[in-house]
This record gives C-alpha cells, structure tokens and sequence, in this order.
C-alpha cells in the first residue's frame, strides 16, 4: 500500500502524494509535526538487520526492560531533506550518517544497519513522507534514524533485539532567534563528556546530560550553554546540540576531535568549505581565553546548519561579537553550504543524493 501511496494516490487520504501536506509553511520552527510513514527494522543480538518496512506513523511498543529504557542503549542521527524548484528532493551526505551510527553502535555494543541499508531506508521513508519536505527556501524535512536496544533486558548487559526507527518532521530555524546571533553561557561546573567515555558518539545519554545546565541558562535568557573540557576546564568543548568555531582574522578554529567531541557531519563540510575559500581552519585544543579576542563565533550541526554567536558569558563577563547579524565568515561559509544543500550550486564534492 505504501508504494501504491508513493507513486499514485494514497489509499488512506486519496490525495496525489507529491502534493505539498496542508500545513502553515511560513513558520516552521523546530518541533515534532507528525508525518505519514516511520521505517522500521529489526535484528536480534548478533544477528543482521533484514526486511525492514513502512508503516504508519505512530507509537511504538516497547517491552518496560527494553535495554534502552532501562539501560540508555540508544543512538539517534540527524540529516535533512531539501525539496529543490524542479521538485527534486536533496539529501546531504546521508552515508556519513550511516558511518558515524555504525562507529556509535560499536561503542554501545549494539549491531547496526549497513551503510546501504540506512541509506535506503532513509530514501524510503522521505519518499513516503514527501509531502511533508517543505517549499523551496520555507525549511527541510528533518529525518531522525534511531537505534535501539529493544529487548528485554534486567541484568546490565546488551539487549537482545534491536531496532532501528526512522521518523522524519518538516522544520525551519532551530534556535527561536531564527537566524539572528544566539547567547552562550560558559558552563563551569558541569560537563558534557569525559574523556573515554561516550562524548564522541551520537547515544542518546548525552542529550540527556546536557539538560540541566541548558535549562538553567533558557531560564536566565541565553539561548544555550557553551561547555569546558572536564580535566583543564579551560578548553572549549561543544554547545549541547552543536560544535563551535572560533574567528580570527582568517582563521577558523574549533576543537579537535579527540572522543569527547561530537564528529558533526555539518563541521567537517564546514571545515572542507572553508579550505576550499582559502580560509585557513585549525582543529586543536580551543582555550575558553580566545573567546575574549575572536573576531566572530559559530555553532554548527544540522539542526543549527550555521548559526551566528552574538554574545558569550563566562564567569560573568559577557563578549559580544558583529553587530546584530552573521559575521561576515559565518556570512561566506553559510550561503556556500545552504546553497550546496538545496541543490542551488554546483555540487563538486558530490555531497547530495537525489
Ligand atoms: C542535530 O543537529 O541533528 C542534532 O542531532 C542535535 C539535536 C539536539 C537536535
């Protein structure tokens, strides 16, 4: 019925499936709008994901010992569809999604789909939804692969089923700001990740683990909290749902990669966009110090894709950076890359998949 729904008219709502959803385009935020179709996927411990399919979206059953309730044994990943003028539907780099799930599965003692299975199981579930990949410049549809741990399990140890769920929402701008500067508080006491712990990774515990700092800073007004490396609590290590790059003069700098830093897919394009501008970028320890002389300051994820800092707090002392926009390095780097994922430039790295 799902291939019937996607190439002619869905049986459910007899409307042409290409047809855009009737919904209010102009303002998308970043919230959960319910869509048609999840994927779904099943493998049992050291067996193989095989036969996954489309089904309605919906809640999901889960025994109340899954290893994930109980034991967090979960990863999620985040990439995005564009709908291009002609009607064409752009996916960027969704290999690399599938190559960091793998990386994260083996941490998390899980098995995870192959890198052709996820890709494909992502082509199908935007396909079946696409009704939902907004307009042309009004957003993306933002596709979230899960990987779970869905046995039962009481005695800590890996789960013995898992599942992989792809479920997908129409977006617009992460931060309420939409693309004007976000505040930053520097967070001192608490930290992100530790270092051989599970910072690198997309598991879901870290998520979790950020909350409490963020919610304290929403609640004093910042937009979100800018964390300190746990063993010199001097070095920048990432803001809860992104990473961070610091601007000076024509150099971009940002923290290296070293397992408690999250390999973001949008950093390392942003890192490959720059060199290809001339732009000289630096992976490396990060002193939180530099703040204080930095030119201009971004994050970058796919949720934020290139989003400006206007302002960082640390121990009370509020920098500002620009004036009221982008900076004109985050300015250069976020028109090349949105460009390059809405299908409107050449694409020579070969990063979208129709
Ligand atoms: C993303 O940018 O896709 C993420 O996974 C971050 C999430 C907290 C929205």
């Amino acid at each position: 019925s799902y291939l019937f729904c996607a190439l002619t008219k869905c049986v459910e709502c007899s409307s042409e499936a290409s047809e855009l959803a009737d919904i209010e385009w102009d303002n998308l935020g970043f919230g959960l709008l319910p869509t048609d179709y999840m994927y779904m996927m099943k493998c049992s411990q050291g067996g193989n994901f095989s036969k996954g399919e489309l089904q309605r979206f919906g809640n999901i059953e889960l025994n109340p010992s899954a290893g994930v309730l109980n034991y967090g044994q979960g990863l999620f990943e985040g990439l995005k569809a564009y709908r291009k003028e002609d009607g064409n539907i752009l996916l960027f780099r969704p290999e690399e999604n599938a190559l960091r799930m793998r990386q994260g599965a083996e941490r998390m003692c899980m098995p995870a789909p192959t890198v052709d299975q996820f890709v494909e199981a992502v082509k199908e579930t935007v396909l079946a939804n696409k009704r939902w990949v907004p307009p042309p410049g009004k957003g993306s549809l933002y596709i979230r692969p899960l990987l779970m741990g869905s046995g039962a399990v009481l005695g800590l140890a890996p789960a013995p089923e898992y599942t992989f769920l792809i479920y997908v929402s129409p977006v617009g701008n992460y931060f309420k700001e939409g693309v004007a500067p976000i505040n930053l508080i520097v967070e001192h006491e608490l930290h992100r990740a530790t270092p051989g712990g599970t910072g690198g990774v997309k598991t879901i515990g870290n998520y979790a683990a950020v909350l409490k700092a963020q919610s304290a800073a929403k609640a004093k007004g910042y937009s979100d909290v800018l964390y300190l490396d746990c063993v010199h609590k001097k070095y920048l290590e990432e803001v809860s749902s992104c990473n961070i790059f610091v601007v000076k003069g024509n150099v971009i700098s940002t923290p290296a990669i070293k397992g408690t830093i999250l390999p973001g897919i949008t950093r390392k394009s942003i890192i490959d966009v720059a060199r290809s501008q001339g732009i000289q970028v630096e992976e490396r320890f990060v002193p939180v110090d530099e703040l204080l002389d930095a030119d201009e300051v971004f994050c970058t994820g796919t949720a934020v894709v290139v989003s400006p800092v206007g302002s960082i707090t640390y121990k009370g002392k509020r920098v500002s950076y620009g004036v009221d926009g982008f900076g004109a390095v985050a300015q250069q780097l976020y028109s090349v890359l949105t460009r390059l994922q809405m299908g409107l430039i050449d694409d020579k790295m070969n990063w979208t998949v129709e």
